[in-house]
Parts: C-alpha cells; sequence; structure tokens
C-alpha cells in the first residue's frame, strides 16, 4: 500500500473531474456527490482526456466524446460502453484526500490502433 497525498477533498466541487499528477503519474479525481474515485486521466475508448471531456451527472461519469459512460457506485458499464475504468483506491483522512498509488495505472490501446490516425495515436 502506497497512500499519497492527491488534494483537499473540499478543492473537488459535488459532480466535476479534476486533473492532479502526484509523484509524476497523472490522474484524475471525480466528486460524485457521494464519494469520490481516482482514475487515470484519459477515456479508455480513444484517449479522450476526462478532465476536459467526462461529465457527471447522478453519480454517472460520461466521456462527451462518444458517450462511454460508467456508474461511479458500482463502477458497472453504462450502455454501449465497451471496456470498464481502471481506479485508483481512494480514502479521505481529516478532508484530506488520498489515493493508493502503487503504479500508474494504463489501457492498452493496441486493439483501437487501427481506428486513430497518427496525430490521435501519438497525442
Ligand atoms: S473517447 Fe471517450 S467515449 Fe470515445
Amino acid at each position: 500500500m502506497t497512500w499519497k497525498r492527491i488534494c483537499e477533498a473540499a478543492e473537488i466541487p459535488e459532480n466535476s473531474v479534476k486533473k492532479f499528477e502526484v509523484d509524476g503519474v497523472a490522474l484524475v479525481v471525480v466528486n460524485y456527490g457521494e464519494g469520490f474515485r481516482a482514475i487515470p486521466p484519459i477515456c479508455p475508448h480513444m484517449e479522450e482526456p476526462l478532465a476536459e471531456s467526462g461529465v457527471v451527472a447522478r453519480c454517472i461519469l460520461t466521456c462527451t466524446k462518444h458517450l462511454w459512460a460508467w456508474d461511479l457506485r458500482t463502477l458497472e458499464m453504462q450502455g454501449e460502453t465497451e471496456r470498464p475504468l481502471k481506479t485508483y483506491e481512494v480514502k479521505q483522512e481529516n478532508g484530506t484526500l488520498l489515493a493508493n498509488i502503487e503504479g500508474e495505472l494504463t489501457y492498452d490501446f493496441d486493439d483501437a490502433a487501427g481506428d486513430s490516425d497518427d496525430d490521435d495515436f501519438f497525442k
């Protein structure tokens, strides 16, 4: 277990997505009203930055690029979503948010490479 401080919980308004870098690991934290999730900063579909394109409503995180969505309470995939979110374990201590970061979580985009042109792929 490697618990690392992300920020004060109060820094992330309800229903928002905020990007952080913790010891060189980029992640986004989502406040979905009933709790927090810390996840990799990109959509597992086609690498869309979730701090910009992620929208949270009624505990559902939706990537507005192609509408993949996940229920942040259960992590269940919604609708046409085809890949689960990876998550870092999070906890709060005295108002501070901590994430258990053993190493950077990443998605394998090999199977999607054929769908993207080089510009997208290397972003
Ligand atoms: S890139 Fe997020 S849904 Fe397609």
